[in-house]
């Protein structure tokens, strides 16, 4: 087949996506809804049962934009994990309906490695060092030897995390991370506080915990926002740092919700540039979680052979980012 088209469905933590890609690498649409708590953090079922009632609507308003019809498919992929079981199942449920309803083949996909694929695809990098950071996610992940390796990535919380509960408990509304990224502009003073990297690891708690604590003995909260994303971003910038020198690769990528703070680009920016390394961003639509990426690397994995049995299309809630078989990449 010359030109396939692939139809992506993510589905992991709060968004619930389909993107419609082109083998060529066209991206012909990509549509997705999010689910938003009404107060706290994710609740897996709740959020699988927006993901349940928006699916038609948001599958529909996919094909629409891309002008194409549930005909013209020729390859449904989908995010099989790591995430959130109830939300994987919606997902995954999703694309063996519409796989077996097409009769055409099925693909899932590892989220982590759809957002380094999307990348490489819009940006033209070819073999960067990745820092994937969201509200669910905190990895340094480069290619070697036919795996994407994790170099690096948080034993405890993900970073997003770590600045979407410092915002709540700080009485800033859901989703923390751009408010406090506002109030860190006009923060002055930096009050020490916990950083933490063991080995090429990351820990957030500690820091979110006395960062928290700081805002109880009423420190000026602009300060303590700027002190948090000081602390959290440099560990996050020594890790991917150590990474570059340690692979000795050129580039480094920065995706994920958090991929939206200036103050990190800024950082990655000067270390890259200090490592003769070039740096880059994807447009924040496709840092996010979208269906798109999805869509893309089930392309490039169905274009180097693999395929899946209906059995084998089970979520996988703790998908590990280095368990995966890079078929479409040169060893
Ligand atoms: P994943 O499933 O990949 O973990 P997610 O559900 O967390 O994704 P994303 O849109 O990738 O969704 O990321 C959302 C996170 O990005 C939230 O934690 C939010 O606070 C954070 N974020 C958004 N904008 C900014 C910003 N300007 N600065 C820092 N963090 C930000
Ligand atoms: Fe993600």
């Amino acid at each position: 087949m010359v030109n396939m088209l692939c139809l992506g469905i993510e589905g992991t933590a709060h968004t619930f996506g389909v993107g419609i890609v082109k083998s060529d690498g066209k991206i012909l649409s990509n549509f997705s809804k999010t689910y938003v708590p009404e107060k706290g953090g994710i609740h897996p079922r709740d959020a699988s049962q927006f993901h349940a009632a928006n699916a038609r609507a948001v599958l529909d308003e996919a094909l629409t934009q891309a002008n194409v019809e549930l005909k013209d498919i020729d390859l449904v992929a989908f995010s099989q994990g790591p995430g959130l079981g109830p939300v994987l199942r919606t997902a995954s449920t999703a694309a063996r309906a519409l796989a077996i309803s097409l009769d055409v083949p099925i693909i899932g996909v590892n989220h982590c490695i759809a957002h380094i694929e999307i990348g490489r695809l819009t940006e033209n990098t070819k073999d960067p060092v990745t820092l994937y950071v969201s509200g669910g996610n905190t990895q340094v992940i480069a290619f070697d030897t036919g795996k994407y390796r994790v170099f690096g990535e948080t034993l405890d919380i993900p970073i997003g995390n770590c600045l979407d509960v410092f915002a709540r408990e700080a009485g800033i509304p859901h989703p923390g991370g751009p408010k406090i990224e506002r109030l860190a502009k006009e923060g002055k003073k930096y009050i020490p506080l916990p950083y933490v990297v063991k080995g090429m690891d990351l820990s957030f708690s500690g820091l979110m915990t006395e960062a928290v604590r700081m805002t109880r003995l009423k420190k000026d909260l602009r300060d303590v926002a700027f002190s948090l994303q000081e602390t959290a971003f440099a560990a996050l910038v020594e890790v991917t740092e150590r990474a570059l020198a340690h692979t000795e690769k050129k580039e480094v990528m920065l995706t994920g919700g958090v991929a939206a703070n200036t103050r990190l680009r800024e950082m990655l920016q000067v270390m890259a540039k200090g490592q003769g390394a070039k740096f880059f961003v994807p447009p924040m639509e496709l840092c996010g979680d979208q269906g798109a990426m999805i869509g893309w690397t089930g392309i490039l994995a169905y274009k180097s052979g693999s395929k899946q049995k209906m059995d084998e299309t089970q979520a996988r809630q703790r998908w590990r980012t280095d368990e995966v078989e890079v078929t479409w990449r040169e060893k």
